[in-house]
């Protein structure tokens, strides 16, 4: 397996054999760190991290791996670079990518990212557009698969926004891999016809299913994991809060939720999450709606406080995973000497 050159930007790009060897370096690259051996394979390289939009699980993970493999790390904010203000997006791929080895992006349009891999010369990895967030899923599917011990025929249910970038990620992602994908979402939320339409393709070939229903008790029924996002994305106008919720109070991941699922059904979530009011936007969101949506009362909205603290949450485990899993993508895509 050489994924050396390699951009990471959709895993529509990858083979299963691919996914899988990246789940597996991760695995290895994680059980290396436990036991305190170093793997500064790519010592005397540099990165640069473009964020347009905010970040802790992916900017941390790119800076812990990065620095774990030896490499340099410079961050750049979403106010601290030219590009999109007085720069364009080619002419910065075509600027860093004679300083560095690799770049991360997340940003807005995927376009961009597409644009940056083009003509930066360097491996590109997407770390979250409006469509998708790639290196999110391998996280997900290691802990699944630490979980489970296996991904093939695990019985997949994301309930909420499922046409953001995270339904549209792990829907490729489960068939892909050979998941039981269920988008539980109204309708209008469900994720784009021809994209499904392409899932449901690359399913014939590994054994997985996609469906997409409005009803939560089928669509949750004796799943394995229930799988949870933020009603509102990075980059909505704040005026979506008031339809969302309207669209989506029903869909709360609670403990009758999870009662309904498997029996050894795990809770996710790619976090951040609002399940109190210990943030200023679920404070905000708590005090504007809870009289005409009283579930919102509490700050908790896409997943209930008791579901995520619960021993069935494997969240920060999940988070955890980003690092190893972020750190595995670079490896593989900047080296072929590794093993
Ligand atoms: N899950 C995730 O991407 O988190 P951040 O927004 O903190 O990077
Ligand atoms: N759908 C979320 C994912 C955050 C990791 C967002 O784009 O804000």
């Amino acid at each position: 397996m050489n994924l050396k050159g390699r951009n990471f930007i959709t895993l529509l790009d990858f083979t299963p054999q691919e996914i899988g060897h990246l789940i597996d370096l991760s695995l290895k690259l994680k059980q290396e760190k436990k036991e305190g051996k170093a793997h500064r394979h790519l010592e005397g390289k540099n990165i640069v991290l473009l964020f347009q939009k905010d970040s802790t699980r992916t900017r941390c993970a790119f800076e812990v791996g990065a620095l774990d493999l030896g490499m340099g790390v410079t961050y750049l904010g979403p106010s601290g670079s030219q590009m999109g203000k007085k720069e364009s997006v080619k002419d910065t791929a075509r600027v860093l990518g004679r300083m560095y080895d690799g770049i991360e992006f997340r940003g807005y349009l995927h376009s961009d990212v597409e644009q940056l891999a083009e003509h930066g010369g360097v491996p590109v990895w997407n770390g979250l557009t409006d469509m998708y967030h790639p290196t999110q899923i391998l996280a997900d599917f290691l802990t699944v698969k630490e979980n489970f011990g296996k991904l093939e025929g695990i019985k997949f249910s994301y309930v909420g926004d499922a046409r953001n970038n995270m339904g549209n990620s792990l829907m490729i992602g489960s068939a892909k891999m050979g998941l039981h994908f269920t988008a539980v979402a109204p309708r209008e939320l469900w994720p784009d016809a021809s994209l499904v339409e392409h899932c449901r393709e690359i399913a014939k070939e590994t054994g997985a299913t996609i469906t997409l229903t409005e009803d939560t008790i089928a669509g949750t029924k004796d799943a394995d994991v229930i799988y949870t996002d933020v009603w509102v994305s990075m980059g909505e106008p704040k005026d979506v809060w008031h339809s969302r919720i309207k669209q989506l109070s029903d869909y709360q991941v609670d403990k009758a939720m999870m009662d309904n699922a498997s029996k050894n059904a795990i809770f996710m979530h790619c976090l951040p999450a609002f399940h109190g009011i210990d943030t200023e936007i679920g404070i905000q969101i708590a005090n504007e709606f809870k009289e005409e949506h009283p579930r919102v009362k509490n700050g908790e909205m896409e997943v209930t406080d008791e579901v995520i603290e619960s021993p069935q949450s494997v969240v920060f485990e999940e988070a955890e995973n980003r690092m190893h899993t972020i750190k595995a993508v670079m490896l593989a895509t900047m080296s072929d000497s590794y093993e």
